[in-house]
């Protein structure tokens, strides 16, 4: 069996809210999911969208990686270290990330996407375009042609980003962040809800506001 294969079952580590979103995808993409896994003890034995909450990351000892595949269920607020952090302790251990595309997303055929990449309902991908793997670009958000999405970076809700934009490596726009076309922003910076970028960003910095200047 080809090692992604869209019939391996799925067990979506995290929860919360964005797994919530994760598992409806998942759910009308027909994935098969054996179940969610999360750190707080209360929600062990809960079901979310029918689906069971099994227990915490100590069910994978002693679950062969091959066979089955991950979805990264945490979300993100601000910096998605925490994401960032799952995902390659997991890869470490040999598992795999699934993508999540959901249906109702537009994303160009020729669009490159890396391991674990998520793009949910109503997002647009345009051409050109490229993801790095566990990136999320988020429900209603919008890359128009060639941006260029680095790993593990969050495009949170409704955040438009005109052509030619790079994002770095575990940054995170906010909800509704604009930025304008051909701006980079730097590795590890945050962009505040609804800022508009208009210039470029360095590596760690924080903006908000219209235009976005540094967070205080
Ligand atoms: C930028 C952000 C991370 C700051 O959060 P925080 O560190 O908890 O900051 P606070 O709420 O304490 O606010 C600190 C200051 O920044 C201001 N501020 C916070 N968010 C702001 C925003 N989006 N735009 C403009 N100013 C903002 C606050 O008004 C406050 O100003 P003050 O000190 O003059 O009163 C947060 O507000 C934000 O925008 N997060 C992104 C949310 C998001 O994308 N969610 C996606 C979910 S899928």
């Amino acid at each position: 069996m080809n090692p992604n294969s869209k019939d391996k079952p799925v067990l979506v580590i995290g929860a919360g809210g964005h797994a919530k979103v994760l598992v409806g995808a998942l759910l009308r993409l027909g994935r098969p999911i054996r179940g969610l896994l999360d750190a707080e003890r209360s929600r062990h034995g809960t079901m979310l969208l029918g689906q069971p909450v099994l227990g915490g990351d100590e069910q994978l000892e002693g679950v062969d990686p091959g066979s089955l595949l991950l979805v990264n269920g945490l979300g993100s607020v601000g910096l998605p270290i925490a994401r960032q952090r799952l995902f390659e302790r997991l890869t470490a251990k040999g598992f795999r990330f699934a993508s999540v595309i959901d249906p109702a997303a537009f994303v160009s055929p020729d669009v490159a996407m890396a391991a674990g990449v998520q793009v949910m309902a109503g997002a647009v991908v345009q051409p050109g375009c490229s993801l790095g793997e566990n990136c999320i670009v988020n429900s209603r958000a919008s890359l128009d042609h060639d941006c260029s999405i680095g790993a593990h970076a969050h495009v949170a809700p409704g955040a438009v980003l005109s052509g030619e934009v790079r994002v770095g490596e575990g940054s995170h726009l906010g909800t509704g962040a604009v930025v304008i076309q051909g701006r980079s922003i730097g590795a590890g910076s945050l962009v505040a809800a609804g800022a508009v970028v208009v210039r470029d960003v360095a590596a760690g910095e924080k903006l908000a506001g219209v235009p976005a200047r540094p967070l205080k």
